[in-house]
């Protein structure tokens, strides 16, 4: 493979990121151009970002050609050009996690580290018989102990690419080729004839769609930005946390204002919807319509309840500045709002 010849950790890192989400027969082309436009580390930082994507047209997943870019300029302003050698400073690179830092320096500088991409998750889970699939935090532990465990300090470059090329050519998700494997009469998968079983497939869970609409009623003054929030009963979701009100049709929204003793001003711009988003639970997706509404006080009585903060029990009510900064527990759909909210002052 060209990123086996003169292997430095440049041009492992644009091979390994690469090679994550793409064949190895389509990767070698578009390796081959990246390379002899951008020779050197510093090539591909002084570069224009839309050529860099250019490069990339065609293999997909565009983050991974953002983030080599926005790398290659940190290794230039932060470690003058050059790659950096401890993996510390590899992880914290964008785009660039465990596993991979561990790839590019066990493959161009034969440091000693464990990796753990799909290819060896898969290899491990077969040959010692882990149960579980990807992404489940017990199995991806169990993994790399015993990935850290095998690993041989010596020589740990050549364990590490034959590793994935154990999980890339023989060691495949179906049909595993066995018969040619090196280590068949250790692989306790093979053993009791579970290859194919293992990992095991993540479960796909079917869960409900639900739906609901965020009110957010808004006063302005000239030095105030205040939304209404309310702080939810313990129990259920979003327990306990601060989250505006919810409606389950527009048609309600009138009455809920009411009954908080508030009132739209008169303006057609007195509504404005907000881009609807999806915040899933364990158990349900829920699609959130928030609608700013900019109101006035039609009853003080009401308000000042509101500003009690207790308008029924366990319920309770607050007018939040959107100058300030909550020091409260926020669901993370309402650190969301709250953040977009606070950008548009
Ligand atoms: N998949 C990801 N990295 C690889 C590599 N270096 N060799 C073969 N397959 C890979
Ligand atoms: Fe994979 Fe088969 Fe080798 Fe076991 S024997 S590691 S299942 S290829």
């Amino acid at each position: 493979m060209p990123w086996q010849q003169n292997k430095t950790p440049y041009s492992v890192w644009i091979s390994e990121i690469m090679l994550q989400q793409t064949q190895v027969a389509t990767v070698i082309p578009y390796y081959q151009r990246f390379m002899a436009s951008f020779p050197a580390i510093s090539d591909l930082a002084n570069a224009d970002e839309d050529t860099v994507l250019h490069h990339w047209t065609g293999l997909g997943y565009y983050a991974r050609a953002r983030n080599l870019h926005k790398a290659a300029k940190l290794i230039v302003s932060e470690h003058n050009g050059i790659f950096p050698a401890e993996i510390e400073q590899v992880i914290a690179l964008p785009g660039i996690g465990r596993s991979t830092a561990g790839a590019i320096l066990s493959l161009a500088l034969n440091q000693h580290h464990p990796i753990l991409d799909g290819n060896v998750k898969r290899v491990l889970a077969r040959s010692y018989l882990i149960e579980g699939y990807n992404g489940l935090a017990k199995f991806d532990k169990a993994l790399w102990h015993l990935s850290e465990r095998l690993t041989p300090a010596k020589d740990t470059g050549f364990y590490t690419q034959a590793m994935m090329d154990l999980g890339a050519t023989l060691c495949t998700r179906a049909k595993p080729k066995c018969e040619l494997c090196p280590v068949q009469t250790s692989c306790l998968a093979l053993a009791s004839n579970q290859q194919v079983a293992f990992p095991q497939k993540k479960p796909k869970k079917q869960i409900p769609e639900k739906s609901t609409i965020m009110v957010i009623p808004k006063i302005t003054t000239p030095t105030r930005n205040d939304v209404l929030m309310e702080k939810r009963p313990p129990v259920g979701i979003w327990g306990g946390l601060w989250c505006f009100h919810e409606v389950n049709s527009k048609d309600e929204i009138t009455h809920l204002l009411e009954k908080l003793g508030l009132k739209a001003i008169d303006s057609h711009s007195a509504m404005q919807e907000l881009t609807s988003f999806r915040h899933t639970f364990s158990h349900f997706h829920l699609d959130i319509s928030p609608i700013v509404i900019d109101c006035k006080v039609i009853k003080s009585d009401k308000l000042a309840e509101v500003n009690l903060q207790e308008i029924s029990e366990p319920t309770k009510q607050k007018w939040y500045d959107l100058h300030t900064n909550a020091n409260v527990g926020l669901a993370a759909s309402t650190k969301k709002l709250l953040d977009l909210l606070q950008a548009n002052l």
